[in-house]
C-alpha cells in the first residue's frame, strides 16, 4: 500500500535522502528543496510513502496550459514496483486543478537512462527533440512530449 501526498517546507529533508539515493552526483539538498518550494509558486512536489515511509517523489511545475516534470526520482530499493508511474498518474489527476487545460507534458531525459526512457515511453511520452550538449557539454538529452 502507499500514498501520495503534496510536500511542505517541512517534508524536505526527507525529500532530500530520496535525491541521495537517486541523483549521488549531483542531488539537491534540503536547503535547495526547502528554497524552490518557496520561491516558484509553480512547484509542486509529490510525495509517495508505503509502509516504510518516503520512497519516491515528483517534481512538476504547471504554466499556462504546459507542465514540465523537473525530478522523479525512486529509492533503489523500491523500484519496479509501479511507484513511478503511481506518481505521474497522480501528477495528471491534478492537472484538473488548474484554470486553463493542460494540454501537454514534458521533460528532459538524459539519453542514456534507460530506465527512465522506457518510463516515460510506457507513459505515452514521444521523443520530440534531442537538446545537443545539454548534460555538461558531453551527453545529449532526449525532449520527451505528451499531448494529453
Ligand atoms: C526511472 C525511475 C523513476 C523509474 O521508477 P520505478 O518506480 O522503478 O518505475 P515503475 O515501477 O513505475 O515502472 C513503470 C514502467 O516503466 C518501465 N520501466 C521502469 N524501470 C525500468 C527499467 N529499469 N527497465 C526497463 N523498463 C523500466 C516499465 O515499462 C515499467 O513497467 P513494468 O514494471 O510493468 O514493466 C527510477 O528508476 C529512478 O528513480 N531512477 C533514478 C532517477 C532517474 O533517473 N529519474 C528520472 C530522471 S528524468
Amino acid at each position: 500500500m502507499y500514498r501520495i501526498s503534496r510536500c511542505k517546507e517541512k517534508d524536505m529533508e526527507e525529500v532530500a535522502e530520496v535525491e541521495a539515493a537517486c541523483f549521488p552526483e549531483a542531488p539537491w539538498d534540503a536547503g535547495y528543496l526547502k528554497k524552490e518550494l518557496k520561491d516558484n509558486p509553480f512547484a509542486v512536489f509529490l510525495r509517495l510513502d508505503d509502509e516504510e515511509g518516503i520512497q519516491a517523489y515528483l517534481q512538476y511545475a504547471v504554466t499556462f496550459d504546459s507542465s514540465t516534470i523537473y525530478r522523479l526520482g525512486v529509492k533503489p530499493e523500491s523500484r519496479r514496483k509501479g511507484y513511478a508511474k503511481a506518481l505521474l498518474d497522480e501528477m495528471e489527476k491534478s492537472f484538473k486543478d488548474y484554470p486553463e487545460r493542460v494540454s501537454t507534458s514534458t521533460l528532459e531525459v538524459e539519453e542514456g537512462n534507460k530506465a527512465a526512457i522506457a518510463l516515460y515511453e510506457s507513459r505515452g511520452y514521444v521523443l520530440a527533440t534531442r537538446k545537443k550538449g545539454y548534460y555538461g557539454g558531453k551527453k545529449d538529452a532526449l525532449y520527451m512530449v505528451k499531448g494529453l
